[in-house]
């Protein structure tokens, strides 16, 4: 059970423990942390769902695929270098102590 810390927009920092092998968009929508619309249900159609990845932790996720990318060019904020979709990050014991950044809006 990895320990997620989500920062949103407003500086609140959201952190709890998410069960492994579910993406972070239903972990942190089932914590209740706000921000995060994810109006598809995870099926990569809408990128309402963008989180920032703190850069320290960029480089433990496997790279996004290449629908991820094209739906990246699509967040309602500029993308960022650290810039997912957290439907499409599956969580995992290797992620104990991921932090990642709520954008201001996802519409
Ligand atoms: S929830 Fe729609 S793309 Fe992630």
């Amino acid at each position: 059970m990895p320990d997620i810390t989500l920062i949103t927009a407003d500086g609140q920092v959201h952190g709890f423990e998410a069960p492994e092998g579910v993406s972070l968009m239903a972990a942190a929508t089932g914590a209740g942390v706000p921000g995060i619309v994810a109006e598809c249900g995870g099926q990569l159609r809408c990128a309402t769902c963008h989180v920032i990845v703190d850069p320290a932790w960029v480089d433990h996720l496997p790279p996004p695929t290449s629908d991820e990318q094209a739906m990246l060019e699509l967040t309602a904020v500029p993308r960022e270098s650290g810039s997912r979709l957290s439907c499409q990050i599956v969580l995992t014991p290797d992620l104990q102590g991921l932090l990642v950044q709520v954008p201001e809006r996802q519409y």
